[in-house]
């Protein structure tokens, strides 16, 4: 058990909801952030157990900060822990949060769940998120429910919304115009799928570099093997390489084969 679980099943505070495989998640993405000066953003307050939580989780120094549409949420503020009254699907009210918050270390979305708030909130909030931050949104299992605008594959559901992040992350690879780079593949380094939860980690990610190390032991396809443009481009490779191998070892600069 982490020390998540552990203060959730002791808790006799402020009331917490969450489901149990939460913590496993939580833990795994956030313990690197214990004990430092952190941002911290939940949308989505309740009694205010799970601010609580994680102030003690991510100790003194953390800023912790809840969002909830229903006023009385306010109540629960305390040293450390800030709550503004708001909707997360209201654009104005997220554009006067991230003028009023510092940039946000980590941000939950545990709010009203359904499809219209997990998206306006990820596209006015995501941008708030520190190049190193992580977006974590849950209760992702009302993109199935028809209550909450979910159903399996329907158009506009946030799991159908983020399935588009996946293309984005590997956009660099793409050699189409329908998928450029964009702010999400340069800033965004992985994204994590769990049951009912999505975990977007950033990390400013350049274009990626490949390259080979160690000695060729095994010869070339033959190229009888091959055929068509595939015979073309190995015989133009091979012969390119020849040059660049002839070339670089008489300027004693040690080129080898297949660096590119
Ligand atoms: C599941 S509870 C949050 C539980 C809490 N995070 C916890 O772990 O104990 C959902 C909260 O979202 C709030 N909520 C519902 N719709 C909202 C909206 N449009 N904007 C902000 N908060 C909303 C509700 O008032 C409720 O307090």
């Amino acid at each position: 058990m982490n020390d998540l679980e552990i203060y959730f099943n002791e808790n006799n505070k402020r009331v917490i909801d969450k489901w149990s495989h939460y913590f496993e998640v939580y833990d795994r993405h956030f313990s690197k952030y214990r004990g430092k000066e952190i941002v911290l953003l939940e949308i989505g307050t309740f009694q205010g157990g799970s601010l609580q939580m994680w102030k003690k989780y991510f100790g003194d120094k953390a800023k912790i900060y809840g969002i909830d549409i229903n006023p009385n949420c306010k109540q629960v503020e305390e040293e450390n822990i800030k709550i503004m009254i708001g909707s997360q699907s209201d654009r104005d009210f997220l554009k006067k949060v991230i003028k009023e918050v510092p940039p946000f270390d980590i941000l939950i979305d545990d709010g009203g769940h359904t499809m219209l708030q997990q998206i306006v909130s990820f596209e006015e909030l995501f941008g708030h998120v520190k190049p190193d931050g992580v977006y974590l949104c849950e209760d992702l299992h009302t993109s199935y429910w028809k209550e909450y605008g979910g159903g399996y594959k329907r158009k506009g559901s946030f799991i159908e919304y983020s399935k588009n992040f996946i293309d984005q992350l590997n956009a660099y690879h793409s050699k189409e115009a329908a998928l450029p780079v964009s702010s999400f593949t340069t800033s965004v380094s992985s994204l994590h799928y769990y049951d009912s939860i999505l975990v977007i980690e950033k990390r400013p990610t350049p274009m990626p570099i490949s390259s080979q190390t160690g000695t060729i032991t095994i010869p070339d396809m033959p190229l009888a093997n091959l055929h068509g443009f595939e015979k073309v481009k190995a015989k133009l490779k091979r012969k390119l390489i020849r040059r660049m191998n002839r070339l670089t070892s008489f300027f004693g600069l040690g080129w080898k084969n297949g660096d590119f």
